[in-house]
């Protein structure tokens, strides 16, 4: 028997089962375990996705579960917490999710568990740590979503501009996920042509540009205002990492990766090109980048070893 790819959820809320909703739409692993301190409601969840089961392109095994059940599972997911309120940031949100990751990463270690954590919570970069501090796993088994989802927004921005495919746009967003975050206009190409040759041949100029990173920064705010959530933007970016682990794929992603020096920064869970594999992240790419985007950078990891100190 081959050995089945067990992920588990823990959060059954949007984001928790938009992502149950793309694993199951994209067969993505064998078994999903769902696990949410409302229990009917991670047994409702998983009663409903069941039912979608032979529409799947394979079979997923889907059940509501508990933290024992994450002692099988190659990877645990968390999207538990508080979600941001409308006019409330994601560095708000720390303190009161904190206190609830200790005791969720506690119980998922209890188990037994060994795999990789892939966390998304808010404020990302800093539950990334928590999670790691509290389950004593190597740096590399613990991955935050980062800023997988700001990257695609600013792709897929620059692909309606441009009308490209957004997969031959190759842009990045890095930082915290969040105010401070920053674009890497240095190293964007779209259809392998760089940013700056359609900058000097007029094709998009500074201030559009500008407003196009501003809006894909804000992008979360202006969602919550009209819908009160954001969740299927991150469902779909958290089975992407999730297939880059599973299938080994050494996919580089912009996920939150522990800088030990990289970027000229240590001791800190930050949105970075990694590339991502079954070992969880084989290594931060460094990149060059221009002074502008080096002061920014630093900037945004101040911000979060700041906002994080308070909860340590
Ligand atoms: N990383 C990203 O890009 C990104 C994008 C969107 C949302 N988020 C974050 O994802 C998180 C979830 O958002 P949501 O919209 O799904 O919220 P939600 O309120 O819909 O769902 C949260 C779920 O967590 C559960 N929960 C709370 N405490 C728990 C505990 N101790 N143990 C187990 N389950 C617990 C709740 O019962 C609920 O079902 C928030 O922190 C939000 O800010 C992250």
């Amino acid at each position: 028997m081959k050995k089945v790819n067990r992920v588990a959820v823990i959060g059954t809320g949007a984001v928790g089962t938009s992502y149950c909703y793309a694993m199951i739409n994209q067969g993505v692993a064998e078994e999903l375990v769902l696990i949410d301190i409302n229990e009917p409601k991670a047994e409702g969840e998983a009663m409903d996705l069941n039912h979608g089961l032979p529409f799947a392109p394979t079979p997923t095994r889907v059940w509501k579960g508990s933290y024992e059940d994450c002692g099988a599972a190659d990877l645990v997911v968390i999207t538990a917490g508080s979600p941001q309120k409308p006019g409330e940031t994601r560095l708000d949100l720390v303190a009161k999710n904190a206190k609830i990751f200790k005791g969720m990463v506690k119980s998922v270690m209890d188990s037994g568990f060994s795999g990789i954590f892939l966390v998304a919570s808010n404020p990302v970069d800093i539950l990334t740590y928590v999670t790691w501090k509290e389950s004593g796993l190597p740096k590399e088994h613990v991955i935050g979503s980062g800023t997988v989802l700001d990257s695609a927004r600013l792709r897929n921005s620059l692909s309606a501009h441009f009308s490209i495919d957004p997969r031959n746009v190759h842009a990045a967003i890095i930082g915290e996920h969040g105010d401070t975050e920053l674009p890497v206009w240095s190293h964007t190409t779209i259809g392998y042509d760089r940013i700056e040759n359609y900058l000097e041949s007029g094709r998009i100029d500074q201030k559009t540009l500008d407003e196009t990173f501003v809006n894909t920064r804000d992008a979360a705010y202006h969602i919550i205002e009209r819908k009160g959530a954001t969740f299927y933007g991150i469902g779909m970016s958290l089975t992407r990492i999730t297939r880059a682990i599973l299938n080994n794929e050494n996919s580089v992603l912009t996920v939150s990766a522990f800088l030990e020096g990289q970027y000229g920064n240590e001791n800190v869970y930050v949105g970075v090109p990694a590339v991502v594999n079954r070992q969880g992240i084989r290594e931060v790419v460094e990149i060059e980048l221009n002074e502008k985007e080096k002061e920014q950078f630093n900037h945004s990891v101040k911000v979060l070893k700041e906002t994080m100190a308070p909860v340590l």
